[in-house]
């Protein structure tokens, strides 16, 4: 039984790839951080099963780092742990820094200072974001990099170090040049996500309108569930390579808008331009989104297109197995659920101290 680690196992690709590796019949460890409240909701499923260990360290950490590795000693360490919110990287650099960039080298060095260098194979999470300041499109395993934040430049020392260790050391690491990719348990932040749980709750009358940033932002956006099992098949190649992944489609945020407002049953009219521009819900009229300067970015990435052609060709991996308006319905569709579920759980509840005051209940 193959064993596998995987850094930033509670996030939205953790939750998907350890699925995904159980599934496969690997004995599956990942590491978690130690948090006041222990809310593990999108691995809580997997929580008792017998192949699904959890440890605690963090990318900060050396030590913990390397503590995990000499108990565990897996096969392959999928390295996802990072601050990921490229907006947050703005706030806090040297954090992100210290985690996105130095926290891959505390990987990578605590698998040499393990022994582990010539069993176990790692593939890192590197990003599309640094092509940033495009300067070709669509942009593949050629294309120049420029990184155009603080969350990118981390990144970019990330991608360059996995390099450095497969040259250097012949150690089979590899950087998955992933491009956006979105799901049902997408971080509520982050574009895609904050516009399908807006549309649900406007729809369920829970929200008046939802505040946007750069409306013109051109994304490659695919399903993170189909990205998981891209990982792994870099791991599974005989030579360790760097790949790009993406669908080969290209969309801006305002498309994105009108697509999850029109799944959850309100057709959008965009009126204006730049801060001025506003969505409006074309049966009664109201305005629905505007567009506040608080989500610009100091330096925004706005033309992400990824040509995946060799994840295709040399890993027989499908970039198309979610098309795009699948990706959207199936996010508004979950998140109608979620609101409409958290809107009756929040009635029980007030029912419920109703009763208890007035007596009905003790
Ligand atoms: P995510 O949902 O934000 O998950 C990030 C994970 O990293 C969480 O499990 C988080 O743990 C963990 N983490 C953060 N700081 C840590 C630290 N200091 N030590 C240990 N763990 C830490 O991100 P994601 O969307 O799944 O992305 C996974 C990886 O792919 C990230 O490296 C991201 O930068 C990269 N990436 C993502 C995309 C995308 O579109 N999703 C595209 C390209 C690259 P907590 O739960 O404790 O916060
Ligand atoms: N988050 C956010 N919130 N973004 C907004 C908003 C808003 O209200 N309005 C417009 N945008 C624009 C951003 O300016 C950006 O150009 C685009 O929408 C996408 O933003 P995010 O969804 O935050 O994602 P990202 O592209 O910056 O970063 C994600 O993808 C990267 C891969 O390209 C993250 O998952 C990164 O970790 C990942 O590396």
């Amino acid at each position: 039984m193959k064993k596998a680690l995987i850094t930033g196992i509670t996030g939205q690709d953790g939750s998907f790839l350890a699925e995904f590796l159980l599934h496969k019949g690997y004995d599956v460890h990942g590491i978690i951080r130690r948090s006041s409240v222990d809310y593990r909701e999108r691995i809580a499923h997997l929580e008792g099963h017998e192949r699904f260990h959890l440890h605690y360290g963090d990318l900060g950490d050396s030590m913990s780092i390397m503590q995990v590795l000499s108990l565990v000693r897996p096969d392959e360490i999928y390295n996802l742990a990072a601050q990921s919110h490229v907006q947050v990287s703005f706030d806090a650099p040297e954090y992100t820094a210290n985690v996105d960039a130095t926290g891959t080298l505390r990987i990578l060095e605590s698998v040499r200072l393990c022994g582990l260098a010539d069993s176990c194979r790692i593939y890192h999470a590197s990003t599309s974001e640094l092509y940033g300041r495009v300067e070709a499109v669509p942009q593949d395993e050629q294309t120049p990099f420029h990184p155009y934040s603080p969350y990118a430049v981390a990144k970019l020392y990330g991608f360059w170090i996995v390099k450095e260790y497969r040259d250097a050391y012949g150690m089979f690491c590899c950087n998955g040049i992933l491009f956006n990719h979105e799901s049902e348990r997408r971080g509520e932040t982050f574009v895609t996500r904050k516009i399908t749980l807006a549309a649900a709750r406007i729809k369920q009358g829970k929200q008046e309108k939802l505040l946007l940033g750069n409306l013109d932002s051109l994304r490659d956006w695919g399903y993170a569930k189909d990205y998981v099992e891209c990982m792994w098949l870099m791991l599974q190649q005989e030579q360790p390579d760097d790949y790009v992944v993406a669908t080969g489609e290209q969309h801006s945020v305002r498309e994105f808008c009108q697509l999850a407002f029109h799944e959850a049953g309100i057709e959008l009219r965009f009126e204006g331009e730049g801060v001025h521009e506003k969505g409006i819900d074309v049966a009664t009229g109201k305005v629905v989104i505007e567009v506040s300067p608080d989500f610009y970015r100091p330096t925004d990435v706005v033309n992400l297109l990824g040509n995946p052609e060799k994840a295709r060709t040399k890993l027989g991996w499908n970039p198309q197995k979610t098309p795009f308006a699948e990706l959207v319905r199936l996010m508004v569709k979950h998140d109608m659920g979620k609101v409409a579920a958290d809107d009756a759980a929040a009635r029980v509840k007030v029912n419920l101290e109703e009763y208890l005051e007035k007596g009905i209940v003790k």
